[in-house]
């Protein structure tokens, strides 16, 4: 069982669904909503949890309804919690998601996940040396994702940073990272300027650019390689994201090829979307090698 260490956001979604998006200064009527949890770092926690890993949370939540929800949640899903904060002055984060025409739209309050600093890191020093891989978002401050990129280069320990949402980024964290996953719109501000094929160049086995229903394109040192995605129905894209870090994280961490690890990841993805909720399709390690083709 490989090792996996999170540190990243904690927070619940609230979940509108509406056949239409309202423009700005338009109100429309939806058909209905929901709380369920979420947040990047905790959706990649869960996720690799129901993968097989054995995974360490590092974050925090507010000392209230939604923080105690998320815990409850974090240990129903195997996540071990040691290093995660309920603290008393900051609510817990909130993502507000607006799912209409077929895709999501999000606004995170940072809330509690503001208090994941290097301080706060520096409490699982420990856990994370130990570490087969360690998983970073951005929802937490930018210092921490510089600190903990110092951190895991110290140690030795992989470092896989997924880029969301979206911000620009010190060359220093690009070049510390051991794996990094942007999506289209992520890349073109990491690598303002660069051709996609440039930039892939430049980080070969490294920079992983998920293309949605095209699949996931890398430079594997002699060619860039596009290893297609799953075709399914999809009822809810929300937490696809973070289903492919996570499986991408315990593939690698477990040893597998890039390719073989993509496409565990691929799989992972593509079963996800086909539920509510950010964690509610995220499959289990069986589901995702049985539909393994
Ligand atoms: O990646 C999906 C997640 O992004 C949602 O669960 C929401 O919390 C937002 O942070």
């Amino acid at each position: 069982m490989v090792k996996v260490v999170v540190i990243g956001s904690s927070s619940m979604d609230l979940v509108v669904t509406s056949s239409v998006r309202p423009g700005a200064g338009e109100t429309v009527l939806g058909e209905s909503f929901k709380t369920v949890p979420g947040g990047k770092g905790a959706n990649q926690a869960v996720a690799a949890a129901r993968l097989g890993a054995e995974v360490y949370m590092i974050g925090c939540v507010g000392d209230d309804h939604y923080g105690k929800a998320i815990l409850h949640n974090f240990k129903e899903n195997g996540v071990n919690i040691d290093y995660v904060k309920p603290v008393t002055d900051k609510a817990t984060g909130t993502a507000h998601i607006i799912l209409a025409e077929g895709d999501n739209s999000i606004i995170v309050v940072k809330g509690a996940n503001d208090h994941v600093t290097p301080e706060y890191v520096n409490n699982a020093l420990e856990i994370i040396k130990q570490a087969d891989i360690v998983m970073i978002q951005q929802e937490i401050p930018l210092e921490t994702v510089a600190y903990v990129s110092v951190v895991c280069e110290q140690y030795n320990v992989p470092l896989l940073l997924n880029p969301a949402p979206a911000r620009e980024i010190e060359e220093e964290i690009i070049e510390r990272a051991s794996y990094i996953t942007p999506n289209e719109h992520e890349a073109s501000l990491l690598f303002k300027g660069l051709h996609v094929s440039e930039a892939l160049r430049l980080h070969p086995k490294k920079v992983f650019i998920t293309e949605g229903k095209n699949g996931v394109r890398y430079f594997n040192g002699s060619e860039e390689v596009v290893v297609p995605t799953y075709v399914v129905e999809a009822v809810d894209t929300t937490g696809a994201g973070d289903t492919f870090n996570a499986a991408f994280a315990v593939a690698i961490a477990e040893g597998k090829s890039y390719d073989d690890s993509l496409r565990f990841a691929n799989r992972a993805a593509s079963l996800s979307v086909t539920k509510f909720g950010a964690q509610g399709g995220m499959p289990y390690r069986k589901e995702v090698e049985e539909q393994l083709v």
